[in-house]
């Protein structure tokens, strides 16, 4: 094994959006590089750890060290996270689609000149929320993200404690050409006990050695 601080760990990582396909041709997807969980997945594999990046479609390199599984929606996303186990770790930073389509069409949606008919939607599952919950299996560390716009640690706050993870890293991404796609990052770190850190604004791949740290120390 690698030396480093979490050499001889497992850590699974999901980075990346879903797609959720409408018809061949069209999907609904949440805006998202992948550029912070490959970042995390490079920095756990140059720690020692073996690292399992389950990504959605994304178009960077894949980062040095990590097994990487390339899934397109959500309920593959979840297969291959549940196949992914057992873990010590286990973050979550991928923009998974909260909704798909009731129905992926298999032929393309013709454009014909009447209205177009409503799309029809339900809900994706939690991948996060499902993991946190698992009695066998569960991770020992389960991270989750999460991306607001508006009152960005109530929300923190209110989540940790719907989701059941271990901490919550939390990003403001309301700037327009900001965090999204961006390089840089400025996160909160929310512990389960409550406790509070807010970190200054730094390169995602720094993020991503300081997470990691973290989760050593924590393990
Ligand atoms: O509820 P929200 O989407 O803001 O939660 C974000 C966190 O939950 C992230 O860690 C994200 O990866 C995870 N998540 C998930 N499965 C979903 C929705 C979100 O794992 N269906």
């Amino acid at each position: 094994t690698k030396p480093g601080p979490l050499a001889g760990r497992r850590v699974l990582v999901t980075s990346g959006p879903t797609h959720e396909p409408i018809d061949p041709v069209r999907y609904l997807a949440n805006r998202s590089s992948g550029r912070q969980g490959h970042a995390i997945a490079a920095a756990a594999a140059a720690a020692g750890a073996t690292v399992t990046l389950i990504s959605g479609p994304v178009a960077i390199p894949d980062p040095p060290g990590a097994k990487v599984v390339r899934v397109g929606t959500a309920r593959e996303m979840l297969e291959a996270v549940e196949a992914a186990l057992p873990t010590d770790v286990a973050v979550f930073c991928a923009a998974v689609g909260d909704w798909r389509p009731a129905e992926a069409r298999g032929a393309k949606i013709k454009k014909d000149g009447t209205a177009p008919a409503p799309l029809a939607l339900v809900e994706n599952p939690d991948i996060l929320a499902t993991i946190a919950g698992r009695s066998a299996d569960r991770p020992r560390l389960v991270v989750g993200f999460a991306a607001e716009t508006d009152r960005v640690i109530e929300n923190a706050r209110e989540k940790i404690a719907r989701k059941g993870c271990d901490l919550l890293v939390a990003n403001d991404v309301s700037h327009e050409g900001g965090v999204m796609g961006g390089a840089r990052n400025s996160v909160h770190l929310l512990g389960r006990d409550g406790a509070l850190e807010s970190w200054p604004e730094l390169d995602k791949d720094e993020v991503g050695r300081r997470l990691v740290e973290r989760f050593a120390a924590m393990l």
